[in-house]
């Protein structure tokens, strides 16, 4: 692991060689915003989808992208062939550089940038066929989750106590209505609706969640992006979690009660597979 080759300010190093100083941005603030890149069958799925949202966070950070979609495959390309065939998830990490602790921006910085390739399990079978478990918490974060940003200590704090309750994810409640996951986007299947918050600022706006939303279409099957009260959730026939690395997960207890029949439903099997075709078209 040590050996991994990783991309750093313009180098291919040795991850155990990437060093970067304490006075980092990021290190000092969590002044820097990150994307999270599946790839299948050495190809990142939605690159193009991937850069832009990147794009939008480094906007609303105002940090200047320091690399063109050019630049960031060239660098992706690399480590997903150094890394092996395997199916890979991409880590890029960029911050405000480094410069004296005050809070306003520096005026000359360079922007660090740092770029991993891990391999990427394949969710367990087992958690399929059961499905997970989640509980619903207050969601304690900043008015922009729709920036991807490298300051997660509320996710972190969230999803730590979704494990402390013996469970796989902590489901956000804001004023009333559900917004997404710590790490992950929320389905759920409502009246045979699939239904997903839309986005705003308040979730962020997942590459997978839009994913199934455009496959929902193209297949007719009837899905809404639509506000999600906490009673509609908690009520709901089947509730999904969506993201970069563990694709689609069915919840099948949420708060320690069943949802619909306790077991993955028979809408999440029908999107699973569409999404597990998807996927497929990479590796051709
Ligand atoms: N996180 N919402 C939040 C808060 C997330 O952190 C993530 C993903 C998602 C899903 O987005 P996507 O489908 O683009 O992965 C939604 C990544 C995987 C992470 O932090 O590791």
């Amino acid at each position: 692991m040590s050996s991994q080759l990783v991309y750093l300010n313009g180098e291919y190093l040795p991850l155990n060689e990437a060093k970067i100083s304490v006075l980092d941005r990021g290190f000092i603030f969590g002044d820097g915003v990150y994307e999270v890149i599946p790839a299948y069958g050495s190809k990142a799925l939605r690159f193009e989808h991937h850069m832009q949202r990147l794009q939008n966070s480094l906007d609303a950070v105002r940090i200047t992208n320091p690399l063109s979609n050019a630049q960031w495959q060239e660098i992706i390309d690399k480590l997903i062939a150094e890394t092996g065939p395997q199916d890979q998830s991409i880590y890029l990490h960029i911050t405000r550089g480094v410069a004296s602790r005050d809070h306003r921006f520096p005026d000359d910085s360079k922007p660090t940038v740092f770029v991993m390739s891990n391999i990427l399990p394949a969710v367990e079978p087992e958690l399929l066929k059961t499905g997970i478990s989640a509980v619903t918490l207050d969601d304690i974060r900043w008015q922009y989750c729709n920036i991807k940003a490298i300051a997660l200590l509320p996710n972190i704090l969230l999803r730590q106590q979704a494990v402390d309750k013996g469970t796989a994810e902590a489901i956000l409640i804001r004023n009333g209505s559900m917004t997404e996951g710590a790490a992950s986007n929320v389905f759920i299947v409502s009246g045979g609706i699939i239904k997903t918050p839309p986005k705003d600022q308040q979730v962020l706006p997942g590459i997978t969640r839009d994913l199934i939303v455009e496959l929902a279409k193209t297949h007719n099957m009837p899905i809404e992006e639509i506000s999600i009260s906490e009673k509609e959730f908690l009520a709901a026939e089947e509730i999904w979690l969506t993201s970069s690395t563990k694709e689609i997960l069915p919840v099948t207890q949420i708060n320690e009660q069943q949802v619909g029949n306790g077991k993955p439903g028979v809408v999440w099997q029908d999107m699973y597979q569409k999404y597990q075709d998807y996927k497929e078209t990479l590796r051709k």
